[in-house]
């Protein structure tokens, strides 16, 4: 059954009229294909993999170097706790134990509610007010338990 329909069909083949190759072409298709979708999927990949004329392992690989595209679904407020060095020491590690005990909301899940979802990243560029976490696209600094909890309210 063909998974890439409607909208998203059609900005693909308009996108492939603006590129020389498939290949070139790889990185602004996953962007419709998550923003239409939410996610890139198994489905997705393997269809993509057939326009394209590139194994599904090729795409997989540009996907798993950009930390922005999703192979899975996600909660409406996806958190993203930054497990590099300097945030980790930072209190990075308080946060993933708060968030785990206080939404059970764990690594790579959803909490109950499915409203957040966490995951860790590399670094995500705001060393300076570290720790740092990303709720969807935005970025907060300096966080701590107490002002993650504000935060995080504030969005419901
Ligand atoms: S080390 Fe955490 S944002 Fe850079």
């Amino acid at each position: 059954m063909k998974f890439l329909t409607g909208n998203t069909e059609k900005d693909i083949k308009k996108i492939l009229t603006q590129y020389e190759n498939s290949r070139s072409a790889i990185l602004p298709i996953l962007k419709v294909i998550q923003e239409d979708y939410g996610y890139i999927s198994d489905e997705a990949i393997e269809e993509l993999s057939e326009i394209l004329g590139l194994k599904q392992g090729e795409i997989k690989e540009v996907i798993s170097f950009y930390t922005m595209l999703k192979t899975s679904p996600e909660g409406k407020y996806h958190i993203q706790i930054c497990r590099n060095v300097v945030c980790y020491l930072n209190g990075g590690k308080q946060l993933i134990e708060f968030l785990e005990k206080e939404y059970s909301v764990k690594v790579g899940s959803f909490s109950k509610n499915k409203k957040l979802s966490l995951s860790l990243v590399e670094c995500i560029g705001q060393c300076e007010i570290a720790p740092a976490v990303q709720i969807n696209d935005d970025f907060y600094g300096n966080m701590n338990p107490e002002k993650l909890k504000k935060l995080l309210t504030s969005l419901d």
